[in-house]
């Protein structure tokens, strides 16, 4: 399992862009004081700090399939209550909270439809689901370049391109599909920057989600080539880079 990581590689890897998405999808999710709220696939908690910031420890709970996520989160934040599971069973009762997100999730649920809905039975009736997950497909990933590189070396690897919610449109419709109401659909963006090329190479390398595990299976000579092929189709250092998702929220 590719999420199977300590919380520090996954904090380099994917915590630079999902830390500042986390705010955009509590704004898109309407997340206000006096709300209680599920943070489903918290990993090592990017969302449940932004929710914990509005809400308090005691308004937030969270679940997670990965042990080493769940720890880290449950260390950070003493007062969240943080389950290990997963968004197609969530261990919470039925209408506990008002707002159940889903950030960077969707795309590795086994059954999304199943864990979409499982977010709206847990939400009280006219409360809000909200969920995001990169434009895989549309290349406004923050792994756009590592897979075209990948594809330019390898042009029969897999990718993320055609995993759950990670093209224009296909996020609402699954939340249609789960019975929720008044579905909007948005786009997500965050900047980060890179002093340069290795910089961010090298987490990578850490073997975290489907881009680390496909580096982790390369030898050494064709880790480096698509080292060099990446480092040629990124921006002239410093750069900056621009991360968009797909965002949906519906009403219970
Ligand atoms: C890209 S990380 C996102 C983590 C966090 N939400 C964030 O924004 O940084 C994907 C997370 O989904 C979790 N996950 C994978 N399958 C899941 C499922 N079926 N239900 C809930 N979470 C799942 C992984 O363990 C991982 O923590």
């Amino acid at each position: 399992m590719s999420f199977a990581v300590s919380a520090d590689a996954y904090g380099r890897f994917m915590g630079r862009f999902s830390e500042p998405l986390a705010a955009h999808l509590a704004d898109a999710a309407d997340v206000r004081p006096g709300h209680r709220a599920a943070d489903v696939g918290c990993g090592p908690g990017a969302l449940t700090a932004e929710l914990v910031a509005r809400l308090g420890e005691d308004a937030v709970v969270a679940v997670d399939p990965s042990p080493p996520f769940v720890a880290a989160t449950r260390a950070r934040f003493p007062g969240v209550q943080v389950v290990e599971g997963v968004a197609e069973a969530l261990p919470f009762a039925d209408d506990t909270v008002d707002r159940a997100l889903a950030q960077l999730v969707v795309h590795f649920m086994s059954d999304p439809v199943r864990g979409i809905a499982e977010m709206a039975r847990v939400t009280r009736p006219g409360g809000v689901v909200a969920a995001c997950v990169w434009d895989h497909a549309g290349g406004g990933s923050p792994l756009t370049t590592f897979w075209d590189a990948v594809h330019d070396l390898d042009p029969d690897a897999p990718g993320e391109a055609t995993l759950a919610g990670a093209r224009e449109g296909h996020l609402v419709e699954l939340f249609e599909e789960a019975g929720l109401r008044d579905v909007q659909g948005s786009r997500l963006a965050v900047d980060v920057a890179f002093a340069s090329a290795d910089a961010w190479w090298e987490p990578f390398t850490l073997g975290v989600g489907p881009a680390g595990a496909y580096v982790a299976r390369l030898d050494a000579d064709a880790r480096d080539a698509l080292r060099r092929r990446c480092a040629e189709l990124l921006p002239e250092p410093p750069f900056d880079l621009t991360a968009a998702a797909w965002c949906a929220v519906g009403v219970v």
